[in-house]
């Protein structure tokens, strides 16, 4: 495999396709994967790369040949440890999309202790793959990041250990999907302005 970008996408195929859902993780991932790759130009090109392969991988915990504890974020973390040569990709899947406040409402943070740099939760970087996941639905349709999350709630049931960490959740996520936002916009201008100006 001659990069970290096809090496998720080939994982990421061979895990979710195979589900027994109808393509829906399949199809959400493929999304995530492509608004991912939308967001990757605000980075240096090294996060970019990492940030695309994150998102091809972010869910394959959900994969019963990955699954070991139940939790998705780290059981695929851990997967992508022993196979995509990058440590940060198994990071931010570990951290994605508020992950540490899901760990700690179910009595798992314990798993997250190998993927607690602050790198992998906090900046441009995780807040991309944030926005990608919290803005595609589960059929992998563009969604508002409070929709999702209301639609998560509803699928989980108010007892659910989402429930518990939604109150320290949601802000985080709300906050990534915002920034980033705000990155892409700026973005925008910025190469807007380039225009004006080059003509
Ligand atoms: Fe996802």
């Amino acid at each position: 495999m001659d990069d970290v970008f096809t090496a998720a996408r080939v994982v990421a195929g061979e895990l979710l396709r195979r589900l027994d859902d109808g393509g829906r993780r399949w199809r959400h991932t493929q999304w995530v994967a492509a608004k991912a790759a939308e967001a990757a130009p605000l980075l240096p090109p090294a996060d970019g790369e990492l940030l695309v392969a994150a998102a091809w991988l972010h869910d394959i915990g959900y994969s019963p040949h990955v699954a070991l504890w139940g939790f998705h974020p780290v059981d695929g973390a851990a997967y992508a440890s022993a196979h995509v040569p990058r440590r940060a990709v198994a990071g931010l899947i570990a951290q994605h999309s508020g992950a540490r406040f899901l760990a700690e409402a179910r009595g798992l943070s314990h798993l997250m202790h190998p993927f607690e740099r602050r790198e992998w939760w906090s900046g441009a970087l995780p807040d991309a793959l944030t926005w990608a996941d919290q803005t595609t639905d589960p059929e992998g349709r563009p969604i508002a990041v409070e929709d999702r999350l209301a639609e998560m709630l509803h699928r989980h049931g108010p007892d659910s250990p989402n429930a518990r960490a939604h109150p320290r959740r949601a802000p985080v996520v709300v906050a990534a999907v915002r920034a980033t936002e705000a990155r892409l916009a700026g973005a925008v201008r910025t190469s807007g302005s380039a225009s004006v100006a080059m003509a």
